[in-house]
């Protein structure tokens, strides 16, 4: 087990097992904004309960209020249920299937070459999340199958696409992550479960066709939102301890 996975103090009453849980994360008091944001995951498997327009305009509605740098609040959202979701879904599982390789995203989401200790992470990353799929990590065919299912939004009700105009600097993008996290956060407010997903970028030029994305409108990501199916009710991926990614000074003792 290396560095960043092993168990142990996080903070007061917080362990590393203190964010696994069934759908909530015990060592937290339900309903509190630390149990929230602990008991967040990237869900991959939703029911087809359906969640109606004005929850989604509530999660949006209380998202907004994201900080942004001079307020400028660089987001864009289209927010796709029903038909025009089923439409998307088809559209991109077609690309994925016939023309993958025609396709690229606008902008690059991984460093070509990763540095420790993100290598170490990502490569974490893979044996747990393939190998809780039972999908061997040589197994290209079975690999690009879990892939086609972010653009059936994992069978989520509702999914966004999130877009930014590219005529931004880097500094909205923060604006941007903190947008996205609010409107997880926001869905697991309202008992939902979300999965961000910048596999969708890759298909920038079907969604601009579909959704009359204006030019200057750079695909960031999409977010399938719905009730977590019961047999994805966890999260899998542990985060490292406090102590190695924050140094403190000036506290006492
Ligand atoms: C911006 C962003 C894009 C992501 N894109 C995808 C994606 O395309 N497909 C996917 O299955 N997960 C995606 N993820 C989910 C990450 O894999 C996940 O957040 C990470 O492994 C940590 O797991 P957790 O969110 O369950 O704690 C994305 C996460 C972020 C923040």
């Amino acid at each position: 087990m290396n560095a960043w996975v092993r168990s142990g103090q996080d903070g007061p009453g917080r362990t590393n097992e203190a964010v696994i849980g069934e759908g909530t994360a015990p060592g937290f008091t339900r309903g509190t904004i630390d149990e929230i944001i602990a008991g967040r995951f990237a869900c991959r498997a939703f029911s087809d309960a359906p969640v109606p327009r004005h929850i989604i305009e509530q999660i949006l509605g209380v998202a907004r209020f994201a900080p942004s740098g001079a307020n400028i609040q660089p987001w864009h959202v289209h927010v796709l249920a029903g038909t025009a979701r089923d439409e998307v879904s088809a559209a991109l599982l077609r690309a994925h299937e016939e023309a993958r390789d025609q396709h690229v995203s606008e902008y690059r989401y991984y460093a070509s070459e990763l540095p420790e200790p993100y290598l170490d992470r990502r490569q974490q990353f893979g044996r747990l999340f393939y190998g809780s799929l039972g999908i061997a990590q040589t197994d290209t065919e079975a690999r690009s199958r879990q892939t086609a299912r972010n653009y059936a939004f994992f069978g989520a009700p509702v999914g966004l696409i999130v877009t930014i105009d590219r005529r931004l600097e880097i500094g909205s993008w923060l604006d941007l992550g903190m947008f996205i996290q609010n409107v997880m956060l926001a869905a697991a407010g309202c008992g939902l479960q979300s999965c961000p997903q910048e596999t969708f970028a890759k298909y920038h030029r079907i969604l601009r066709s579909l959704l009359s994305i204006p030019a200057e409108q750079m695909v960031v990501c999409g977010i399938s939102i719905g009730h977590a199916n019961n047999a994805a009710t966890r999260r899998l991926m542990p985060r490292a301890a406090v102590n190695e990614f924050a140094s403190f000074r000036g506290f006492e003792n």
